[in-house]
């Protein structure tokens, strides 16, 4: 199986089955022409994660790594009326594409999107009591997905779901001995897990638009 199948699969799901929303396809659109890096999730990655806050009944997410919105704006779609998601990135100019594009989806007033690196950021929320977060949706810099599962863990109570993305890196997750700091923080990430009773866990492994790689759904437990 080649990537070219893989894509040509992801079309014809997306074609068929993912609904059309023209603020969505102009997120990306606006996002590339502004040169941001083509690393958004998939059409059918996003319904995922809107799906999966719809069965979860999400009020509250949290999203780690805006880029341009694409996510935040398929998580957005699938709250409530008074619903909210808080959303970070680090890099300024990323960030304002992403406004603009959720200002375009008419979500202006149910994403709040923060400018500064995840790590700084999180002590704020948890010190301004935004917690807890019904679901989480980390997406940013890889080598500290670490890090971020167990502000995740402080930052959900039982039920929660914290979705970690891109935990694969086409099987480099099982290279031990690998100095790739994102597939080392995919590998850790999973021994946290292992040793983690507060979460029920598990890792899907997906081929698509975006390559071969997965993510993780946990469950807070209590
Ligand atoms: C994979 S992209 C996010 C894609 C987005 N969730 C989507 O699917 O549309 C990762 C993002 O994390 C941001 N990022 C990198 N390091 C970060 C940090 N320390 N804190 C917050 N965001 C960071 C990057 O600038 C980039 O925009």
């Amino acid at each position: 199986m080649s990537q070219e199948r893989w894509t040509a699969v992801d079309r014809f799901i997306s074609d068929l089955i993912v609904p059309s929303d023209p603020a969505l396809d102009e997120a990306l659109q606006r996002s590339a022409a502004a040169g941001l890096p083509p690393i958004a999730v998939s059409p059918p990655q996003g319904m995922l994660l809107n799906l999966l806050a719809r069965i979860q009944g999400t009020r509250t997410a949290l999203e780690l790594g805006t880029l341009g919105g694409y996510s935040t704006i398929w998580l957005a779609r699938a709250l409530p009326a008074g619903g909210r998601v808080i959303t970070l990135e680090a890099n300024l100019e990323y960030a304002e594409v992403a406004r603009v594009n959720i200002e375009r989806a008419g979500l202006s007033d149910v994403v709040d999107l923060r400018v500064g690196p995840a790590l700084e950021l999180l002590p704020e929320l948890a010190a301004e009591g935004c917690a807890p977060f019904d679901l989480i949706f980390i997406d940013a810099d890889k080598q500290n997905t670490p890090a971020y599962f167990e502000w995740a863990l402080r930052l959900t109570a039982a039920g929660s779901l914290i979705i970690t993305d891109n935990v694969i890196r086409g099987g480099a997750l099982i290279d031990a001995e690998s100095d790739d700091p994102s597939s080392r923080g995919g590998r850790r990430l999973h021994e946290l897990l292992a040793e983690e009773s507060r979460v029920a866990a598990t890792t899907i492994q997906t081929v698509g638009s975006k390559g071969y790689d997965g993510f993780t759904l946990a469950l807070v437990q209590g």
